[in-house]
């Protein structure tokens, strides 16, 4: 069954007019989906319908074949288990007067999760390479590339399906990049990733399907590899031209 499906969906904020017409996809999980597209095209948008963080005007979003109901508490707890976030900015994401070990706890707890947490933190830490005795210390001493670490961590320990990520190394220079992309790649393992990027080559690395949206559509669809050899749309060659390339990983 799909994870995630949004079905002819439109979406305006209150304050203008539409920035997603007409969207249908589907999620299927063990298939790490891109999402391309330029600066204001409706991405970060989009990744909120897809968290239930904002309704679509018109259309269905379901998950796992369920009309996502943001009303509904008992869903959402269950969705917000599932279904994680890391966003862009690894200085702003994480609460500043709070230790490590509280950040990355903070999903079991909200949640009600019945798991040791020191040990799922411990576990959590282990899985993005950041060393133990970091649960002790506050976000402010750690570097970007490391913040971003954390908030990984935060997502994956109530070992989601599926880890929405937007824009998640944009913030960092090359190398750390790399590194983060290397490490979501080993994660993607283990769960389903949703990436926003301006950037191609990250999606081309980690995500097997790949859209592209213009202007709030999907103006391409389809296996990465196949768009990325073949871009039908004007639109999406722009875009590959314009994408400066990736340091070799691994
Ligand atoms: N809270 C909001 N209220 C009103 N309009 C918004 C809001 N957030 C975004 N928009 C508008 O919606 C459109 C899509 O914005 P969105 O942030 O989804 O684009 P994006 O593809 O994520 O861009 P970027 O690559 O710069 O992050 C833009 O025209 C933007 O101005
Ligand atoms: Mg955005």
């Amino acid at each position: 069954m799909s994870l995630l499906n949004l079905s002819d969906v439109s979406f305006s904020y209150i304050t203008g007019k539409p920035v997603l017409h007409d969207i249908n996809l589907t999620l299927e999980a063990g298939s790490n989906l891109g999402i391309v597209g330029e600066s204001g095209s409706g991405k970060t948008t989009m990744l909120k319908l897809l968290l239930g963080l904002q309704r679509a005007s018109t259309g269905d979003v379901s998950f796992r074949g369920q009309p996502l109901d943001i009303r509904s508490s008992g869903f959402m707890r269950g969705f917000r288990r599932s279904v994680q976030a890391v966003f862009q900015d690894p200085y702003s994401s994480l609460d500043p007067r709070q230790r490590v070990f509280d950040i990355i706890a903070e999903p079991l707890r909200s949640l009600k999760i019945e798991r040791d947490i020191k040990d799922a933190v411990a576990q959590a830490l282990e899985a993005v390479d950041l060393p133990a005795d970091a649960a002790r210390r506050y976000p402010h001493e750690f570097s970007g590339g490391q913040r971003q670490r954390i908030a990984i961590a935060r997502a994956i320990v109530s070992t989601p399906d599926l880890i929405i990520a937007d824009e998640v190394v944009s913030a960092l220079d090359l190398s750390t990049r790399a590194r983060i992309i290397e490490l979501l790649k080993t994660l993607s393992q283990r769960m389903t990733f949703v990436v926003v990027s301006h950037d191609i080559a990250l999606v081309a690395l980690l995500c097997d399907r790949l859209i592209v949206l213009e202007k709030g559509r999907i103006v391409e669809q389809g296996v990465t590899r196949d768009i990325l050899a073949n871009p039908s749309h004007d639109y999406t060659r722009k875009l590959l031209a314009s994408t400066p390339r990736m340091p070799k990983t691994g």
